[in-house]
């Protein structure tokens, strides 16, 4: 894609050759830039004066759409490069439609990579890390404006446009899952039968071809899968995090609930939304912790078990209880008659339990 305001990569990567001749650096960001704000410009600003010249490489559309969903971006490739060039500090603005740009920074190799600083240098993505690297750029982490992002702007555009109350259908939930996804449905059968007011926003998946994306899509509720990195013990990785976190965000999501979401959770899930992600667990906690939980309880000889809604933490289903349901292990079970008798239970307890935490919330 090439106008007067996007300039064309192998044009960018032959500029680039001529500031090394002569001793200077290109600086090099990317991103949506969907809507300007004033985070942009001081972090744009920033990285300008890192060197002698600065390159955006800019989304195109279809891969924003890709990475915040449908809906976005809000404003053109085209203008939003118009606006971009607009600014002194940025010299050229190159367009990408893969979902990451990996391929221009192939291309330009620039001298110094800036990002802003919701991301670490282990949460870069993986594949445009080891692009990086290979071009030997250095990479450096732009403090951020607290407070000003394209999401904050579109909430408030959102509340102001409807009296402050918006177009929402109620508090907007996100639906973690690995699996079946019954939970899911449970919690989306409260919504349509009323007993629950909220909406489900967003689902989002560690697994593909999860049935709970499929049930998702099915009831057109928008349903993503996210590659959840290499990391061991369950451990979502740096890059996954962060890109649930944007989803998340971007869908103004009110409260995560974890469904049989086989991943564990940490920084920056767990802090951008700090008592706000529930987990349902298949035993009566503390006891049971972890995977198999029927499985312990039918082991142990227990003539009763059931199961726990509780707030996430960093621990494994440590966090404080907000409710719980008894049920009893009967003569002649066995793990799946019991886990089915739990999972009745658990379908009751979920949109309960989350109906009272909105409350709480005042949501
Ligand atoms: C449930 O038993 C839940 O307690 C556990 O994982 C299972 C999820 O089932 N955390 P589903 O995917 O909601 O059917």
């Amino acid at each position: 894609m090439e106008s007067s305001f996007i300039s064309d990569t192998e044009a960018v990567a032959a500029w680039r050759d001529e500031l090394d001749r002569a001793g200077k650096k290109l600086v090099f960001t990317n991103g949506c830039f969907d809507l300007l704000h004033v985070g942009h410009v001081r972090y744009l600003r920033e990285a300008r004066t890192l060197g002698d010249a600065l390159v955006v490489a800019l989304n195109g559309d279809a891969s924003v759409r890709e990475l915040k969903g449908e809906g976005r971006p809000v404003n053109t490739a085209e203008d939003r490069a118009e606006i971009l060039r607009a600014l002194e500090c940025v010299d050229r603005v190159v367009v990408f439609d893969e979902k990451r740009a990996t391929r221009v920074i192939e291309a330009i190799r620039p001298h110094l990579y800036a990002k802003g600083g919701d991301y670490t240098p282990e949460s870069l993505n993986a594949e445009e890390k080891a692009a990086l690297d290979a071009a030997g750029t250095e990479i450096r982490i732009l403090s951020l404006v607290p407070g000003k992002s394209t999401s904050a702007t579109l909430k408030k555009v959102q509340n102001d446009e409807n009296g402050g109350t918006a177009t929402r259908k109620g508090p907007r939930l996100a639906v973690l899952g690995s699996g079946r996804g019954s939970n899911f449905e449970a919690i989306a059968d409260a919504i349509d039968a009323g007993t629950l007011e909220a909406e489900i926003a967003l689902v989002i998946s560690d697994v593909a071809d999860a049935r709970i994306l499929q049930l998702a899509r099915e009831r057109e509720i928008p349903a993503i899968h996210i590659e959840p990195g290499s990391e061991k013990g369950g451990r979502l990785g740096d890059a996954a995090l962060k890109e649930i976190v944007d989803r998340l965000e971007a869908a103004s999501v009110d409260l995560v609930v974890l469904a049989g979401f086989m991943r564990i959770v940490r920084a920056p899930l767990l802090t951008a939304f700090s008592g706000r992600i529930l987990n349902i667990h298949p035993s009566l906690l503390p006891k049971y912790p972890g995977l198999g939980a029927w499985r312990q309880a039918l082991e142990s000889g227990d003539s009763e078990t059931g199961c726990t809604v509780h707030l996430v933490d960093a621990g494994v289903d440590t966090g404080k209880i907000l409710g719980q349901a008894r049920v009893p292990i009967l003569p002649g079970d066995d793990a799946e008659t019991l886990h089915a008798r739990i999972q009745e239970e658990e379908h009751r307890l979920y949109p309960q339990v989350i109906g009272e935490v909105l409350v709480n919330l005042s949501l």
